[in-house]
């Protein structure tokens, strides 16, 4: 089946069922991956699920989203209807909660209830599973994996979790089944008991058991026997997961600012999304200088003020219209053409990220800093129609 290239946002999320939106921390992964969902609900329609990680508390509020757990909630009509639009779809939510996705893996996964009774009782697996590098990534694509299974949702989009490392998400499933092939989990689980007999003439480890307790080595090596009888479960479904990621049916959004940082960032992404084969379908560039303070007439009123401010003669006429004295209006004078020359300064770097970056994905959306933070249905839709391209620039 030939494809047809996504010319916009719009396309993308027509053509897609998942969506994974990623970047570096703060750029507006959470509010863009919200934004593109009532947008698709809006404009596509179907029934659309945003998976959102760590949504700042009025947002969560604002679609519904009350406590952790692993529930979906639609977002009400009505709400669609307050903020003046019709939606043709249907918007639902629900929050990753990471300790709810790993009881489920263990439910899936233990050969039997008993096991699982063991491995969810067990007073190290809450502790331990909390700790698991990337536990949150990998159970975030879990999630996805999940939800798009269900066959529930027409499209899922997937908010990312703030990693130190966007890379660790895309890796995540790979470290999965590293994991269970790794030295460390077959030394931790050798039969407990021999090892803890070689291990108990030892004197590291008679210290450790007076300090820690008898129990201590004890659980541990249980519970990573118990892990273990669960590998085949694992191992598979991560294979799964991993798959996902360069589905067909798959497409990536980087969202970054032009900040120096972020943008290199999203240059790396891109590069790295490319070489494991996991579609880029588009980069969001957010919070960019509103088009006003873009054009050039902002660097001439610059120029022109800082020469009005040199010019004793018409300093001296504006000190005598405003009642100022003339030293205050020259300050004020050149501090206002300074800011403006600063913001020429942005826009400039700005232009120059910004071309960049747009050579890095088939398509790129431009949505400026709004007035407000993003935190309602309404100011939501709004940042939509700039991701569609359908917002003044
Ligand atoms: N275009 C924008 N204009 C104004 N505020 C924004 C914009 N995009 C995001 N924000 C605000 O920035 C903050 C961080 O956004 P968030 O989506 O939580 O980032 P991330 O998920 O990448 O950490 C939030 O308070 C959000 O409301
Ligand atoms: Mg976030």
């Amino acid at each position: 089946m030939a494809r047809t290239p996504n010319h916009s946002l719009a396309d993308l999320l027509a053509a897609k069922e998942m969506v994974v939106v990623c970047g570096s921390g703060g750029t507006g992964k959470t509010t863009v991956a919200a934004a593109l969902g009532a947008q698709a609900a809006v404009n596509l329609g179907g029934r659309v699920l945003v998976l959102t990680v760590d949504p700042a508390r009025r947002l969560a509020t604002a679609l519904g989203l009350g406590s952790f757990g692993n529930d979906v909630v639609r977002v009400p009509p009505e709400a669609f209807a307050d903020a003046g639009v019709e939606c043709r779809g249907e918007l639902w939510v629900a929050m990753l909660d990471t300790k709810a996705g790993w009881d489920e893996l263990i439910r899936r996964h233990a050969p039997d209830a008993a096991l699982r009774d063991q491995v969810l009782a067990n007073p190290l697996y809450r502790n331990i599973t909390g700790r698991f590098v990337n536990s949150h990534d990998y159970i975030a694509m879990e999630r996805l994996h999940d939800l798009h299974s269900s066959g529930d949702y027409d499209l899922v989009i997937i908010d990312t979790p703030p990693s130190r490392n966007a890379l660790d998400l895309l890796d995540a499933p790979g470290r999965m089944k590293e994991f269970f092939g790794s030295r460390l989990l077959k030394w931790l689980t050798v039969p407990y008991r021999s090892r803890l007999f070689t291990m108990a003439s030892k004197p590291f480890y008679q210290v450790a058991d007076r300090v820690l307790g008898s129990r201590f080595l004890q659980d541990i090596a249980e519970f990573f026997i118990l892990f273990q009888t669960m590998e085949a479960g694992f191992v598979a479904r991560a294979a799964q997961v991993e798959r996902l990621l360069t589905d067909d049916r798959t497409t990536f959004v980087v969202v970054s600012t032009l900040e120096a940082a972020p943008a290199r960032e999203a240059r790396f992404l891109a590069e790295e999304l490319r070489r494991r084969r996991m579609p880029l379908g588009a980069i969001v560039l957010n919070r960019t200088l509103p088009a006003a303070v873009r054009q050039s007439a902002v660097a001439k009123a610059s120029t022109a003020l800082r020469d009005v401010a040199a010019d004793t003669a018409q300093v001296r006429e504006l000190a005598k219209a405003s009642g100022a004295k003339p030293a205050e209006v020259k300050r004020v004078l050149g501090e206002v053409a300074d800011r403006f020359r600063d913001v020429t300064v942005v826009a400039g770097r700005e232009a120059e990220r910004r071309a960049e970056l747009s050579t890095a994905a088939p398509v790129t959306a431009v949505v400026p800093t709004m007035a407000t933070d993003v935190h309602d249905l309404g100011t939501l839709l709004e940042l939509g129609r700039h991701l569609s391209g359908n917002g003044s620039r």
